[in-house]
């Protein structure tokens, strides 16, 4: 299950049942799924730091790819439990419709269930592989057998013998029952004892055996002013055309490490005519709040806003002067400009208290990534531009795609 000789496998059943009538889910299915800032539990949300920290953690499981070191720095490993924002949605898995609520991830690729339900074995699953995997996930643990099962988003959408962790014991997850990984494969690289090669995600594996019609998924937000959020949607297998104001522009994925790990593509930022950021690799993450930009490039910004750090909150933060004269953040990808319009480069003020910050305050999403241009990840696009264009990530033509939405230059914040 574990080998691409499974995926061929697997590929070669899609093309045997082209020729018949093949049952395939609507393309364009969205998966509704709740979203939610991962407070953790604490008092006050610290959004910058629970930002930094993935993007920390991000940045060493590329580099840990790129050298080669196959038994990852298991502390590093990034998941949704360091996402500042987190999804969950449900899954079945089994053959007794037994349903799971799991994180949805973008920046990790593994599937696993058993922490706070256990895993009910059935008749389908099969964990006589003998390997076993263990992933520490800095702020929790996940550690159990690698199955097999049938794993289903919906009664259409279901993969058999998928690749799935068995939980025997699990920390950090108690309020989730599992994690459900939709980044890109090569993540899962070294997560698996002895495993040398990719554990393809439920989107590979409902790709390949031709249940949807491309290797994709596009994910559609609104922006929000509440800390708990039932706004997005997860469309497997293409795109909704009906969110989207305007062609979807594609580009190829960037090539640059380790931006070229996670969904990566190259952009350039603009301001008042001027760059802020040369084109250059970053990257798309659902689990980042801010857009993070390099070091260099965020001086830049804040020197042509006039908008001064807040120790407090971690972010910018700009006096009603100077919001008045704040112009667009344009953010070229593929020659269109994905413009952040001066409301959408506001935190929302209804959440201001929520950051620690003072509920009159404006503060600004635009934040410094921490180093400097040329590490191969220069910028982030998190939720607070997800939330503004519709984004499509497709593995199939190794692309990501953008159009504007009703909420583009909706005055919310
Ligand atoms: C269970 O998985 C193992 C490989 O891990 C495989 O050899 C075996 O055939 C599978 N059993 C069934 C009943 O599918
Ligand atoms: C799962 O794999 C086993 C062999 O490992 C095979 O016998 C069985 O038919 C597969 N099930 C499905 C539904 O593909
Ligand atoms: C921006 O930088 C220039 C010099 O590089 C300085 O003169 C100017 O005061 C700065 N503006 C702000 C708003 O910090
Ligand atoms: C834009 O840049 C020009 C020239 O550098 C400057 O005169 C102008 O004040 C800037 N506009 C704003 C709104 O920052």
């Amino acid at each position: 299950m574990l080998s691409r000789s499974t995926s061929l496998c697997l590929l070669t059943v899609a093309l045997g049942a082209a020729a018949l009538p093949a049952p395939r889910a609507t393309p364009n299915l969205g998966l509704s799924f709740t979203s939610k800032f991962n407070t953790k539990g604490t008092q006050k949300f610290d959004l910058a730091r629970a930002d930094r920290a993935r993007i920390e953690a991000m940045a060493h499981t590329g580099h840990a790819i790129k050298s080669g070191n196959h038994k990852r720095a298991s502390a590093y490993s990034v998941d949704a439990t360091n996402a500042a924002v987190v999804y969950t949605t449900t899954i079945t898995i089994g053959s007794e419709g037994e349903q799971y609520s799991v994180l949805v991830d973008t920046g990790s690729s593994n599937t696993w269930a058993g922490s706070a339900k256990p895993y009910t074995r059935t008749s389908t699953t099969n964990c006589s592989s003998g390997i076993f995997t263990e992933v520490d996930y800095g702020s929790g643990l996940f550690f159990g057998e690698v199955c097999t099962d049938t794993v289903a988003l919906s009664p259409q959408m279901a993969v058999h013998n998928m690749s799935v962790g068995y939980g025997l014991v699990t920390e950090g997850f108690d309020e989730v029952d599992g994690l459900l990984g939709i980044g890109p494969k090569i993540l899962t690289w070294g997560t698996v004892d002895g495993m040398t090669d990719y554990i393809p995600t439920i989107i590979d594996e409902l790709a390949a055996q031709g249940t949807i019609p491309s290797d994709m998924f596009s994910i559609y937000f609104q922006p929000t002013t509440t800390m708990s959020l039932k706004n997005g949607e997860l469309t497997i297998g293409g795109v909704d055309s009906a969110k989207c104001e305007s062609a979807v522009t594609y580009v190829p994925l960037t090539t640059t490490t380790p931006a070229a790990y996670y969904w990566g593509i190259d952009a350039a930022l603009t301001y008042n005519n001027s760059a802020v950021l040369e084109k250059t690799a970053g990257i798309v993450d659902t689990g980042t709040t801010l857009t993070y930009i390099a070091s260099n490039a965020f001086a830049k910004y804040q020197n042509a806003t006039g908008a001064t750090l807040d120790s407090t909150t971690g972010l910018l933060s700009i006096t009603p002067d100077r919001y008045e004269n704040l112009l667009g953040l344009d953010i070229v990808i593929g020659g269109q400009n994905f413009k952040l319009t001066p409301n959408a480069q506001v935190w929302p003020r209804a959440l201001n208290a929520e950051i620690g910050g003072s509920d009159d305050s404006l503060y600004l999403i635009v934040n410094d990534i921490g180093t400097l241009v040329g590490s191969g990840l220069d910028f982030i696009l998190g939720y607070t531009f997800l939330e503004r264009y519709y984004s499509v990530f497709d593995e199939t033509n190794q692309r990501m795609g953008f159009a504007s939405t009703t909420q583009t230059n909706a005055v919310v914040n």
